[in-house]
């Protein structure tokens, strides 16, 4: 078979990665890809949002499966261009895609189908929005309904702070188009786990949980990210949640698209917050995480192309997902000055150290080829050390190890990924 997979992060090496595991796979392109991507596929200078010329390059090389790792192109309709033109394409279409691309449109899906989730009030006119916060109990929450690269959520302590979320958000227009409506929400309190799924339009099968670390600094402090670390599994996500989760959230969920003549086919990522009420959805995305994808997939005993093909044809019910035991751990190497300003094009030094070494990968976020050819730094996200141990703290104490393998100018982590796993015992 021959695999496109669209996207250049570390979300879309690890599906490369995993993808050229198959012995059903005889060769893999990427749009555009990264330098780290390049080994195993042969990159192609498309961006993810030309989606006609992605379809035309399809159709020119006979692929057979394409693979969307990143959420613009799937809000944007990628999928719907692809089916168009009769190519296969794994992701949901625009009108599924939606469930991640409008807040407005998940919060009240989840509210009409009794699925549990933070109490809210949707808004697109400013004034009316500030009326409402006037009386607000805080802290409360603001969030633009669009896609806003993860940073269209503002955590108000106070009034005045809403209020000044209000102005950025709708009258400033900070993140654009996505602030035409504005979700208010209730301010939540409890750890947050990432429960990742394949859909079919009707079945779904869950991946193993895993847990995020947002913010840039130890501590959780500093700003929000697109995500500096993960592990999975996560011990707080119990048996008995899981219970939960699969009855009031997972299949509602689904059969709540399907009701609303939105089949979902494809990637559901489900973002929940363990209140002392019991789980709550925060958000859906409608991709793989990144880089919780860099955690499940290196864990997933199956070939990938298998279940992206049954999620297409609607027999997802006929696959059993299978988990290494192992556990996984992933240390996001990123320029300092992410997520706002940083220097990008310095030379990445000691990538070989991985080569052979079973259980330890390296996941390029943002690398390119300079002029001569060297692997360089390229965004705010570098790389994503990535190892597997018997437990959590085995696979933590691997990857932080394998972190010194590699170097450059400019390199910022978190040391305290993971650190959450001394509190489960
Ligand atoms: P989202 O993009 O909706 O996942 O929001 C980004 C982050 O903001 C989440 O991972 C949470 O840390 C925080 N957040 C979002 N909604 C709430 C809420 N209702 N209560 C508390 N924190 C929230
Ligand atoms: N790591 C969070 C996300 O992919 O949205």
């Amino acid at each position: 078979m021959k695999i496109l997979v669209v996207g250049s992060g570390g979300r879309e090496h690890v599906i490369v990665w995993k993808a050229a595991q198959s012995p059903r796979v005889d060769k893999i392109y990427c749009a555009p890809g990264n330098a780290g991507i390049a080994e195993l596929a042969e990159c192609v200078d498309i961006k993810a949002m030309e989606f006609d010329r992605l379809a035309a390059f399809a159709k020119e090389k006979e692929i057979d499966l394409t693979i969307v790792g990143m959420d613009d192109p799937l809000v944007g309709g990628i999928v719907d261009v692809f089916e168009a033109q009769g190519l296969r394409v794994f992701g949901p279409r625009k009108n599924a895609a939606i469930l991640e691309g409008s807040k407005a449109f998940s919060k009240d899906l989840m509210k009409k189908y009794g699925i549990p989730t933070a109490a809210y009030e949707t808004f697109d006119d400013p004034k009316a929005a500030e009326a409402y916060l006037e009386t607000a109990k805080y802290p409360i929450v603001l969030k633009a309904d669009g896609l806003a690269l993860g940073k269209g959520v503002l955590i108000c302590q106070t009034k005045e702070e809403a209020f000044a979320g209000v102005r950025e958000i709708m009258e400033d227009r900070k993140f654009g188009a996505a602030g035409d409506r504005m979700v208010v929400e209730e301010f939540l309190t409890g750890r947050e786990v990432s429960v990742l799924s394949f859909v079919d339009g009707k079945t779904i099968k869950t991946m193993a949980s895993a847990q995020d670390h947002k913010r840039a600094k130890d501590g959780d402090q500093g700003l929000n990210t697109g995500g500096m670390g993960n592990f999975s599994p996560t011990p707080f996500y119990t048996e008995e949640i899981d219970a939960f989760c699969r009855k009031y959230v997972f299949q509602p969920t689904v059969d709540a698209m399907a009701a609303e003549g939105r089949p979902f086919k494809g990637v559901i990522f489900f973002g929940l917050i363990l209140t002392e009420d019991g789980p709550r959805v925060l958000e859906y995305n409608a991709r793989f995480g990144d880089p919780e994808a860099q955690v499940v997939l290196p864990r997933m005993e199956n070939d990938l192309i298998d279940v992206c093909e049954a999620c297409i044809d609607g027999t997802l019910d006929r696959i059993d997902l299978h988990f290494l035991e192992d556990a996984c751990v992933c240390v996001v190497l990123a320029s300092d000055g992410y997520p706002v300003s940083y220097e990008k094009g310095f030379p990445i030094r000691g990538m070989e150290n991985f080569r052979g070494k079973e259980g330890y990968y390296l996941f390029h976020a943002g690398s390119a080829f300079n002029e001569r050819g060297e692997v360089v730094t390229n965004g705010g996200r570098v790389l994503g050390v990535t190892a597997l141990g018997k437990d959590l703290r085995e696979a933590r104490a691997n990857a932080y190890k394998a972190v010194d393998w590699v170097d450059f100018d400019n390199k910022y982590y978190r040391h305290d990924i993971g650190k959450a796993i001394d509190e489960a015992d």
